[in-house]
């Protein structure tokens, strides 16, 4: 399962992708609006940091200025995946994106026939929001595992990546439920690690070889 970080903080990032488990960054406008620092400046720093995918979306909402800022955004640097709306000019831009061979992320997926649509588009990546089902009483992780088994139906190539994570417990059922790839917040990523079990079993042999004096 690939892991990626869903941050626009340089900082943070680098905290996260220090240990070596992280395989790429996705970024969204809010996100990138949170650190106040200019759009392409932001994703060619993360680019830079992370030796894997960064996806960078788009902000235009019509097929043709979407296709020529996607352009713009992935001669940026070759890690950049051009992040689109699942919309009708969204996916337009994608098949012609994927024509051309640029990676791309297809955002905001909240059904599996909208998913089924991206992958016909060509897209890389296609993300459903769970946690923002779940807000609205929708089971999210139900479109994960649509989406897995629609896609293995067809076999199409297109990878889902699970998105809108908020604990270590959608990350879980996301991976059983057989997703691609996960985004998560970068305090969800330091969660993953601890376990109190592992805490207290390593006091207690680091005790007991103290004791030993070995
Ligand atoms: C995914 O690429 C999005 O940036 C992100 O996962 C959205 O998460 P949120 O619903 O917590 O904002």
């Amino acid at each position: 399962m690939e892991l990626f970080i869903d941050s626009a903080d340089i900082e943070e990032l680098r905290r996260c992708v220090a240990g070596g488990l992280v395989d790429g960054v996705t970024t969204n406008p809010s996100l990138v609006a949170k650190t106040g620092r200019p759009f392409h400046e932001t994703v060619v720093a993360i680019c830079e940091l992370v030796g894997g995918p960064v996806s960078a979306e788009v902000t235009a909402t019509d097929a043709a200025p979407m296709l020529e800022q996607a352009r713009e955004l992935a001669a940026l640097h070759e890690h950049v995946v051009v992040k689109l709306p699942l919309t009708r000019d969204g996916l337009q831009t994608c098949r012609a994106l994927a024509d051309d061979g640029i990676k791309t992320n297809v955002t905001l997926c909240f059904s599996a026939v909208q998913g089924l649509l991206a992958a016909k588009a060509g897209a890389t990546y296609v993300s459903p929001f769970i946690g923002r089902l779940d807000d609205i009483g929708q089971a999210g992780m139900d479109l994960i595992r649509d989406l897995r088994q629609v896609y293995d139906n067809y076999g199409f190539e297109t990878k889902v990546l699970a998105a809108s994570i908020r604990h270590t417990e959608h990350l879980l059922q996301a991976a059983l439920a057989g997703a691609d790839a996960a985004t998560i917040p970068a305090g969800v990523f330091d969660k993953l690690l601890n376990h109190p079990l592992t805490d207290s079993g390593l006091e207690r042999f680091l005790a007991d070889w103290k004791k030993a004096g070995l």
